[in-house]
């Protein structure tokens, strides 16, 4: 094959979304939290001046949540991925619900986000109360795994259709070997294990999508923040809710 031009070659720089005001701020709280951003990650945060001695409104953040390193010589490729709904019509379709749900003809359904450790992240994200709709899965086709989040939407609202997935590519034999023990657990939980596609279809046939954070999470971190912008969420509060969310989620398990 041709070898494409230069000015043809991509990386993905940002990714630019728009959020209702509560998903704003569990955002910033989930950015900092459960990625890991740091104040010097937030690269910029834009507010509208408050009228009549009112406070500022934030408008925008952006926040980065890596700088890949490769250990060895890695082409990083930058990859879209897309679907249409394949099912004949009047039969369910989450593809199409996600759509026609939301009066779009085009929907970013999910950001696959690269980590070197996948186990350890899944980790961290499963001791605070982040949801999952698959355990780690190891691709059939490509040496990766990869383990898809809940839904971000407001709890007892309509589901967004946008969730996270994340993938370590190249995992070694032993953090496959602790993949398949982990899923060999669920499996015998719930005996038919299917894939993502499958697992989202049974979601919204069911009515039941699975949030990012559970609804008790989500509001117990919007009581504790109130009406502070996303400025104003302080590193105590990060630690304060950081703490809320281990302990609430260790409750969960042990009940
Ligand atoms: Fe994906």
């Amino acid at each position: 094959m041709q070898q494409k031009p230069h000015f043809m070659n991509f990386t993905v720089d940002h990714m630019t979304m728009l959020f209702h005001p509560k998903l704003y701020t569990i955002a910033y709280v989930v950015f900092r939290v459960i990625f890991g951003a740091s104040p010097d990650d937030i690269l910029y945060e834009k507010r509208r001046p408050g009228k009549n001695g009112e406070k500022d409104t934030s408008m925008t953040f952006a926040t980065r949540v890596g700088t890949w390193e490769a250990k060895e010589k890695d082409p990083l490729p930058t990859i879209f991925a897309l679907v249409q709904p394949s099912e004949p019509v009047g039969q369910p379709s989450h593809v199409r619900t996600m759509l026609d749900g939301h009066d779009q003809t085009t929907h970013l359904q999910h950001v696959a986000l690269r980590t070197p450790d996948l186990i350890s992240f899944h980790r961290h994200c499963m001791e605070r109360g982040v949801q999952f709709v698959t355990p780690i899965l190891k691709d059939d086709h490509e040496n990766l795994i990869q383990v898809f989040s809940g839904e971000w939407f407001l709890p007892g609202g309509k589901s967004s259709g946008f969730f996270f997935e994340f993938v370590q590519r190249d995992p070694s034999n032993d953090e496959l070997a602790v993949i398949q023990k982990q899923n060999k657990q669920s499996w015998f939980r719930d005996e038919t294990f299917l894939g993502l596609y499958d697992e989202k279809e049974r979601e919204y046939q069911s009515g039941k999508v699975r949030p990012f954070l559970s609804d008790e999470l989500f509001n117990a971190i919007i009581s504790y923040v109130g009406s502070k912008q996303v400025y104003e969420i302080t590193e105590d509060d990060l630690a304060h809710i950081e703490k809320m969310m281990l302990e609430m989620t260790a409750q969960t398990k042990k009940a």
